[in-house]
């Protein structure tokens, strides 16, 4: 696997400077609309990203987030598939290219990469932001709308990162399902929220139907144990700012932490983890208590001692969203 810092940093330089030549009342403004759009009902009908400032905007006050999200996504579906590189990936929807970023620097060596999306200024952006990052100078931007008429070539991995929320009820159908007919694996990544779960439960369902195995996070491809309305499986991750994306966001903080739901599935054979820690570990005096999600399937709190000698270790150094026990490097 590739160095996990390098591309967060090579990222970050490419977006710093992107707000560059753009009048800061229009940043502002694309910024504002762009928050907007997301945080009331999205509208489907047409795109979101209109023009330069609203690319910009989305890729300095976004991609961060989306980049470690899916990176993270993919390292618990790396874990589960030691023995597999994608030699080809379409990221589907794949605006400015975060998808693409968080694949290169999960699997090295040269792979086919396809961007589709509607959009033409996030693809035109997306490839300027990517000159930056050897493994993606060949990556094809190709414009294509998600609706009954999508196809997708035959593909080892198809990526779909923060996008079902994009989409009404049948085109979330026909994506998922024309995914699950090129790919041999598919990873989906949803906001953390309720509604991201709802739609990664749904998906997840399909991509079993269709005949694939749950790699991550599920320690198993049965029913999810969590009882619709009352919880929602998500994780999360730590992205650290640039002073860039601390002038777009407003604030000091020199990290966020980024709230994601995801499912990642193959038709090949997968080694899930025996276990997920699905909640923030507690440590106490003494103890840790880790909550599990197992092969059971089940949810399950398990209390973690010092008489566990090594496992108690690893449990102090347990993160929310690690297999468990932990997987041997
Ligand atoms: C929130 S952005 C996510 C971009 C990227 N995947 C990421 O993780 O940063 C959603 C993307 O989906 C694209 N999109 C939404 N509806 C679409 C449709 N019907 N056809 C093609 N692309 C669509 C948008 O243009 C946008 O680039």
């Amino acid at each position: 696997m590739n160095d996990p810092v390098a591309p967060a940093e090579t990222l970050r330089a490419a977006l710093a400077g992107l707000l560059d030549g753009l009048p800061p009342r229009q940043a502002a403004a694309a910024v504002d609309r762009l928050i907007a759009n997301y945080r009331g009902a999205t509208p489907t009908h047409a795109p979101i990203l209109r023009d330069r400032a609203d690319v910009a905007a989305y890729a300095a006050y976004r991609m961060p987030a989306t980049f470690e999200a899916v990176r993270a996504a993919l390292d618990a579906f790396a874990e589960a598939t030691p023995d597999w590189t994608p030699s080809g990936h379409i990221d589907v929807g794949g605006g400015t290219g975060a998808a693409t970023w968080a694949v290169s620097a999960t699997w090295s060596g040269p792979r086919d990469v396809t961007v589709l999306d509607w959009a033409e200024p996030a693809l035109a952006l997306g490839r300027e932001i990517a000159a930056a990052n050897p493994a993606l100078r060949q990556v094809t931007w190709q414009r294509s709308r998600i609706g009954s008429a999508l196809s997708i070539e035959s593909t080892d991995l198809v990526t779909i990162s923060y996008v079902l929320n994009e989409l009404d009820e049948g085109d979330r159908v026909t994506l998922i399902d024309t995914a699950a007919s090129a790919a041999q694996a598919v990873v989906i990544v949803e906001p953390g929220t309720p509604d991201g779960y709802t739609r990664i439960i749904e998906a997840r369902e399909r991509l079993i139907a269709a005949g694939f195995r749950i790699a991550a996070p599920c320690p198993h491809s049965a029913a999810c144990p969590i009882t619709p309305g009352t919880d929602w499986c998500h994780f999360s991750t730590r992205v650290s700012r640039s002073s860039l994306h601390r002038q777009v966001k407003g604030g000091s903080l020199a990290y966020e932490d980024e709230k994601f739901a995801y499912v990642a599935a193959a038709r090949f054979p997968v080694t899930p983890a025996p276990a997920r820690v699905v909640r923030k570990p507690q440590i106490r005096k003494g103890q840790v208590l880790l909550d599990l999600c197992e092969t059971h399937p089940a949810l399950n709190r398990t209390t973690v001692t010092k008489r566990h000698g090594d496992l108690y270790k690893a449990a102090r150094d347990a993160d929310w969203g690690d297999a468990w026990p932990p997987v041997d490097d």
